[in-house]
Formats: structure tokens, sequence, C-alpha cells
């Protein structure tokens, strides 16, 4: 996080709190977001899209961290809110983002979640298929602002459970079938059909790639909105690079005053790249295990960084309560889920591990505590907001009492 420093003893500070004292306060795994850090990063996007592309509107994709406290954070500093479902409607609603901010995503909305939208006031329905226009056709009884996801037919690079804008895609229609669909919005007394959207995927780190996106979707017509995705790739080990938040608007920027009517409104929908680098989470060793190789086995895993199993996405980790002291040995960090993929890193280097030492885990903001699951009865971590020396708690730990309460009392 840019909000981290190291104490005189050796001791990893986020925003000004010791992650000892974090750990001590909240217990681990947990996650911890630097806020000063992730409310600067909002603003390089909410300013730097304004100053390049004046009618411009930046969304948090908030399926990439949908916590009560993090909606607050994302609107009080300027973005509209990006959901994909229900429960991501409730948690923004009950944050008190504007509903008129919200823009609903998602390729299998049911009728009582649009419902459930359409009561709450939702700004735009961003439509995936013609089954969703037979559903909207049904439930409206008054005007309602929609965009239509199409398939660009740009194939990222990126792993391949990340890429969504191939022309294989589930998501969105292909540009052959848009133009009907866009025919029955214009001919609907409810629909205020606005313009198009696309998202080609995630952890992208080839500006070129959205540039291109750009321009394709540019041949699907001329409109008031155009919507261009999420998408921008982060730094997440020592090896990588990834392009600047600045180097990512100038591409896409560029791109649509080459492409774009110059009155169209752009926007953006990030998530990763808004919150992975402000966050961290923290572990306590439970176990090292000298076999040949070194075993350091933590109290959490892929229930809680399901991503290391899901996309093998590397990361980087530290001793975070003893960084003054030399890296002696390489070891696989490994987690405490019953499967071998449950491996956190594969080749950390540390200095001797011991048990009770504090493993922070960095680079975790985004799509860790959002995929977070009960895999072997695990608990989902608490997550804490840390600013300017003081820690907030914005989400509590779940409970073995919150796992028992789903199950059926005859059978308890
Ligand atoms: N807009 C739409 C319609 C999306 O589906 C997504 C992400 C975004 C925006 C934000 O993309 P971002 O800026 O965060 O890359 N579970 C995967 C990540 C899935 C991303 C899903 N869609 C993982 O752990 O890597």
């Amino acid at each position: 996080p840019e909000e981290s420093s190291v104490t005189a003893d050796g001791v990893l500070s986020i925003g000004g709190v010791p992650v000892t004292t974090l750990a001590e306060r909240y217990g681990t795994p947990l996650h911890v977001i630097d806020e000063t850090g992730l409310r600067r990063q909002i603003r390089r996007f909410v300013d730097g899209l304004q100053r390049r592309w004046p009618n411009a509107e930046v969304l948090f994709a908030s399926k990439s961290l949908p916590v009560v406290g993090m909606y607050r954070v994302a609107q009080e500093e300027g973005m509209s809110v990006d959901i994909a479902g229900g429960g991501e409607l409730r948690l923004a609603l009950a944050a008190g983002v504007a509903p008129e901010r919200l823009h609903f995503h998602g390729n299998a909305k049911t009728d009582a979640e649009l419902q459930m939208a359409l009561d709450a006031g939702i700004g735009t329905i961003i439509v995936d298929n013609c089954d969703e226009l037979d559903r909207l056709e049904r439930l409206l009884t008054r005007p309602q602002k929609l965009l239509l996801r199409v398939i660009p037919g740009v194939d990222a690079d990126t792993h391949a459970s990340q890429a969504t804008g191939g022309e294989r895609s589930k998501f969105g229609l292909p540009m052959r079938q848009a133009h009907a669909a866009i025919e029955r919005m214009r001919a609907h007394p409810f629909m205020e059909f606005e313009g198009v959207h696309l998202h080609i995927g995630s952890q992208i780190l080839n500006t070129r790639q959205f540039a291109e996106a750009v321009e394709k979707i540019s041949s699907a017509g001329t409109f008031d909105t155009y919507d261009v995705g999420g998408g921008l790739g982060v730094k997440y080990t020592y090896d990588e690079e990834a392009p600047s938040v600045e180097a990512y608007l100038d591409a896409i920027v560029a791109a649509a005053r080459d492409h774009l009517p110059a009155s169209a409104r752009l926007m953006i929908e990030p998530g990763r790249s808004v919150v992975a680098r402000a966050g961290i989470t923290l572990y306590r060793v439970i176990s090292v295990k000298r076999t040949g190789d070194v075993f350091v086995a933590v109290d959490g895993g892929m229930a809680d960084q399901l991503d290391v199993a899901l996309t093998h996405q590397r990361y980087e980790a530290v001793i975070a309560d003893r960084l003054d002291e030399a890296w002696t040995e390489r070891v696989q960090l490994v987690g405490r889920q019953c499967e071998s993929g449950d491996l956190l890193v594969d080749g950390a280097d540390f200095p001797a591990a011991r048990v009770g030492d504090l493993v922070a885990m960095a680079t975790t903001g985004a799509y860790a505590y959002t995929m977070a699951n009960n895999y072997n009865g695990a608990l989902k971590p608490a997550i804490v907001f840390v600013r300017e020396g003081e820690a907030r708690l914005v989400a509590r730990r779940e409970t073995y009492d919150d796992l028992l309460a789903l199950h059926a009392p005859a059978a308890l």
C-alpha cells in the first residue's frame, strides 16, 4: 500500500498502524485496507478521466470489494457504482449510494432482482440478452435508462477465466445481433436506450487492447453513451510491470477522440486497479515443516484467497513483524485448506520462519474478500480500513454461529 512504512523494530505499519496491533486487536486472517491510498487512487481515476474527457463517469466495479464501507468511500470520492446482482444492490443501498448512480450488470438477472432494482429507482440497467428484454417488457411501468452489452471481439491477453470480450464470450450480444436488440429498445415506450457497454476482461497489462476495444465498439453505431468497462491490470510481484492509471486513461481517451462522437458520454468501470494495491492480508504462521521443501502454513488459504487456485494469481509475501531480518530461506507459503492448489506463494524469501510469525500478503484488496468461501468450514475474515494511525472495522469476522445459523433448526 502507498501508506506503508516499517517501525524501528522491523514491524510493517499500514496507514500508521503496526500490523502487530491490527492482528492482536482483530485477529487473523485479516484484510487491511489503506484508506488514504485508496482515496488517492480513486481521485486519479475520477479527476484523470474528467480532465481528459469532461463528459465522463467513473463507476466502481463493486464485485472487486463489495463492502458497505467501500461503497461509501467510492461515492464520497465521486464514483458511481457497478453492481452485479441483488446482493450488491442491497449493500450499495445500505451504504447510501444514490440509486440513480447505480448501474446493474449481469448475464442472468432474475425477475426478482430486476424488480428490486426498479423499485429502488436504479439509474441504468446494462442489458445482456434478449430474454432480459422480455423480462423488462413485462416489468417496466415507467421510463428506464438502458445500455446494451456488446461483444467487441477483442481477445484480451490475460487468464482465460478473466477474458470476457472474445467472439465466444457468454457476456453480451455479438455486434450482428445487437442492432435488432437496439431497434427493439428504441421502439418501446419505457426503454430509454442510451448506448453500448463492453468489458474485455480483467488484469490486462497492455493498454493497446483497451484502445482496440474502443475502436471496435465505435462500429456498433452512434450513441449518447459508451461504457468501455474495467480491466486495467496491477503489479502483483516484483518482476511484473503494470501501466499507470494515466497511461491507461491516455490510451482510451486517444481512441475515443479518434473513433467516438465528441459529445458522447464516456464511462469506465475499474475494480481491481482501484482497490488491489490498497489491501494486504495478515496471516499467523501455524506450522513450519522442513522436509527438503520448507512449508510455512498459515491460518488462512484459498478459502479467503481463492484466486491463487482459480487464476493462479502470483503474490508477494513477507514476515511482517521481522522486516529488519535478512532473508535466509525460500519457502512454500501454504494455506490450511485440503488441496495442494492451496499454495499462497510458490517461493517466498523469508528469514527462518517460526510458528507465531505474522505474514503479510500484498496486493490483496481486490477479489479476495469478495470470493471468500466456507471451504473446510473456514470463516470469512474481517476487514479493517486504516487511516492516519486509526483503524476501523468495516466488516466483522464470520463466526461459527453464523455458519450454524444457515442450517435448519430441526437438524441441530
Ligand atoms: N465491469 C464488468 C462488467 C466486469 O465484469 C468487471 C470484472 C469489471 C468491470 C471490473 O474489472 P477489473 O477492473 O476489476 O478488472 N474473479 C477474478 C476477477 C473477475 C473479474 C470480473 N469482472 C479474479 O479473481 O481475478
